[in-house]
């Protein structure tokens, strides 16, 4: 599939029925959201930029510098932009600016400024609200604006009779919205899903004793870069040996010997959605009889955690699932002595499997959204979308039979919920152990 121009434009009509459900939601709030930071790397060198997410989702803009304030109280003037104005001499340097015109021509604001303009402007924006909805903690001087004009309105709203009570977390109503994917992001996701599995399975194919664990991070690139996508959604792990043992192993700067492991877990960013893979392989193309035991018992768990995946179902049932299936695959296996009912309620798996097996898949690898609301566990809905990721992790020196050793195995695939079970959006790299040993090495 060819690079498009369009894998970062939301449609103008997407964008505006999202405006409306959280101006809706807002009630007497006033949302303002900020492009993400411009990071450095070293001295005078950023690393690459990517959009907020919220921000993004809300805007569709794709610039730094941008802050985006929405005003349920003004029908006449819902999203205002404040935006790097246009700038000739600027923009040789680091490419074509909206500036004022493209924000309100091309992004649909009802009022747009300079961004040097935002303190003109802000506290009159802010002023009618009852609360003004931030979210703290990212941007130290947009933090300090606001804090200086709350602590203003402390003053003058007895007098005035206006001026918002409350800094609320935009999480609340954000965040719930992008929990459930509309159709149209789902698209991105199936795409990011693709990109991501292409990038599997040219690993797989590369794969060969004594390949360097940063030459599989190298083909994963190619394929995801080459695909349109802007690259990998988070640091690809690429784990050889025992290094597939820690969970963010992310030096990759091993070489993978004849007869181990390599653990992969890397996922493409497509139109700004993450996909998320993970696919472990014997790099001679062979697993041994306890790699394979091993591998059998956490495909075994992803595939009983994947079947929990419905409309009605709590989240915490697909880690139920998958932590039942690898207790007892681990007690069948002799790494771990006991009744599995008792190992669950005791946690006694935790030495071989330390983490959850889902988190919410979108805009974010780790995407925004409640696991649990007031105590209960969310219940699944269509268009939520998740990571099914099990594995189990043996240490070098764990005290269990010596073949058992330094072996990590995790499997993870992205899964939707959808009206009447689940769509894996992953599938396009095997997983079934003779499927993935036919793999390895066969190049292409
Ligand atoms: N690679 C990050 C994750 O799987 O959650
Ligand atoms: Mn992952
Ligand atoms: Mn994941």
């Amino acid at each position: 599939m060819p690079v498009t121009d369009d894998a970062y434009a939301t449609p103008p009509e997407i964008l505006l029925a999202r405006r409306e459900r959280v101006l809706e939601r807002l009630g007497g709030g006033v949302l303002v959201l900020c492009s993400a930071p411009e990071l450095l790397k070293s001295r005078d060198t950023d690393v690459r930029f990517r959009q907020d997410s919220d921000l993004f989702y809300l805007t569709g803009f794709m610039e730094p510098g941008a802050v985006a304030v929405l005003t349920p109280h003004d029908p006449e003037r819902r999203l205002t932009l404040f935006v790097r104005p246009r700038d000739p001499e600027r923009e040789t340097w680091t490419g074509r600016r909206e500036g004022v015109e493209g924000a309100r021509e091309r992004f649909a604001a009802d009022a747009a400024y300079p961004v040097e303009e935002l303190d003109q402007h802000l506290r009159a924006l802010l002023e009618p609200a009852d609360e003004v909805v931030y979210a703290f903690g990212t941007h130290p001087e947009m933090d300090q604006r606001i804090l200086r004009l709350v602590t203003g309105f402390r003053r003058t709203r007895p007098r005035a009779g206006k001026g918002p009570l409350a800094v609320r977390d935009p999480d609340a109503v954000l965040a719930e919205m992008r929990l459930v994917k509309e159709p149209w992001e789902l698209e991105r996701m199936r795409r990011a899903g693709e990109i991501s599995a292409r990038g599997h399975l040219a690993a797989l194919r590369a794969a060969r004793p004594g390949i360097g664990e940063w030459e599989l991070e190298a083909v994963l690139d190619a394929a995801f870069r080459s695909a349109g996508g802007r690259g990998s959604s988070y640091p690809t792990i690429v784990g050889s040996g025992a290094n597939a043992t820690v969970l963010h192993y992310v030096a990759n700067d091993r070489r993978a010997r004849d007869g181990e492991l390599v653990l992969v877990d890397a996922g493409a960013e497509w139109g700004m959605y993450a996909g998320d893979i993970t696919r472990t392989f014997p790099v001679s193309g062979r697993f041994t009889e306890a790699q394979r035991a091993v591998y059998e018992v956490v495909l075994a768990a992803e595939e009983a955690a994947i079947a929990a995946v419905r409309p009605g179902a709590l989240f915490s049932d697909v880690h139920e699932a998958a932590v039942r299936v690898l207790t007892r695959g681990m007690v069948d296996l002799g790494l771990l002595t006991g009744d599995v009912d008792e190992l669950i309620e005791s946690e006694g798996y935790k030495p071989f499997y330390m983490h959850q097996t889902s988190h919410w898949l979108g805009l974010d690898v780790h995407d925004v959204g409640p696991y649990r609301r007031g105590g209960e566990w969310v219940r699944f809905e269509p268009g939520m979308v998740l990571t099914i990721e099990p594995g189990l992790y043996i240490a070098e020196d764990a005290d269990v039979p010596e073949a058992f050793r330094g072996i990590g195995v995790r499997i993870e695939d992205d899964v939707a919920v959808t009206a009447d079970g689940h769509e894996i959006l992953t599938r396009g790299v095997p997983v079934a152990a003779d499927e993935i040993e036919r793999l390895v090495g066969s190049g292409g």
